[in-house]
């Protein structure tokens, strides 16, 4: 955690910022360790990076902790995960309610066990009332597994004759979808070195700013965190104009 707050003005920094934390395997790979305590060492950068979108005043924070496919990976490694998601919301909730932070569990969560659910289910109601930084764990999420069950919600809603397919645009179906009660990210960052979406935010990415960086997600830290933001600082989003129209101060 810093005292040092970043060099950007208040109205560039992101309102929400989405992450892929990748690169705990080979961080613990490079220390010959298992992968899983590359995990637990990716859990420390977690709670630094809340803790300073909490100081920058990020609005919404956005974590992609276990996509739809990760339970593709060694059986082990996922009940380890399992058991890590379990013990850090029974171990950071109580720290998370003290700071204002609203706890959201984004995704297909019928897939956890009985336990895992009802701890998702607690820790979102201990929170509930909080107004500070909103804090969103995507968990058996994927981006094509959000727009389908919106997809699914519309069509059960016109096959019953509760609503004309005809008035179906891309604001009813964005309030349908996981986040839909939060803007969409300004500001995606991806860490290890990758540069793809793997199945995240796809809906919601559409003009989202991308940063990519090399830096493990253990190793990511308040620094590296600031660099992404004044990344994003200079950035000039168009949101279709033209480069001109915003620095004329068009809107829409
Ligand atoms: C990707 O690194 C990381 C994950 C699939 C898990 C992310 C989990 C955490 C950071 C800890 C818990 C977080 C919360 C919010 C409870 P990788 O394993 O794919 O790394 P690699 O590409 O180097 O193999």
């Amino acid at each position: 955690m810093s005292d040092q707050p970043p060099p950007i003005p208040p109205d560039k920094i992101p309102r929400h910022v989405a992450i892929i934390m990748d690169g705990n395997g080979r961080w613990a790979r490079k220390r010959g360790l298992p992968r899983f305590a590359g995990h637990r060492a990716g859990m420390e950068a977690v709670r630094r990076v809340v803790a300073r979108c909490g100081e920058v005043g990020v609005e919404v924070l956005t974590l992609f902790a276990f996509s739809s496919e990760n339970w593709r990976r060694p059986q082990q490694e996922v009940g380890l995960l399992m058991d890590l998601f379990l013990t850090a919301l029974k171990n950071e909730v109580k720290k998370l309610n003290r700071n204002n932070v609203r706890l959201y569990v984004a995704g297909a969560r019928t897939g956890f066990s009985d336990k895992l659910q009802r701890s998702i289910d607690q820790a979102e109601r201990l929170t509930a009332g909080n107004d500070g930084l909103n804090l969103v764990i995507c968990a058996n999420y994927g981006g094509r597994w959000d727009i389908t069950q919106a997809a699914r919600s519309l069509a059960e809603d016109a096959a019953a004759g509760r609503l004309d397919p005809g008035t179906i645009d891309e604001r009813t179906v964005a309030e349908r979808l996981a986040l839909a009660r939060f803007p969409e990210p300004d500001l995606f960052i991806r860490t290890g070195g990758e540069k793809r979406i793997s199945n995240f935010l796809l809906w919601q990415l559409a003009y989202t700013e991308l940063y990519f960086t090399d830096t493990l997600w253990p190793d990511f830290d308040v620094a590296a965190f600031d660099a992404a933001l004044a990344d994003y600082a200079r950035r000039q989003r168009r949101f279709g104009r033209t480069g001109e129209q915003v620095a004329q101060g068009e809107n829409a």
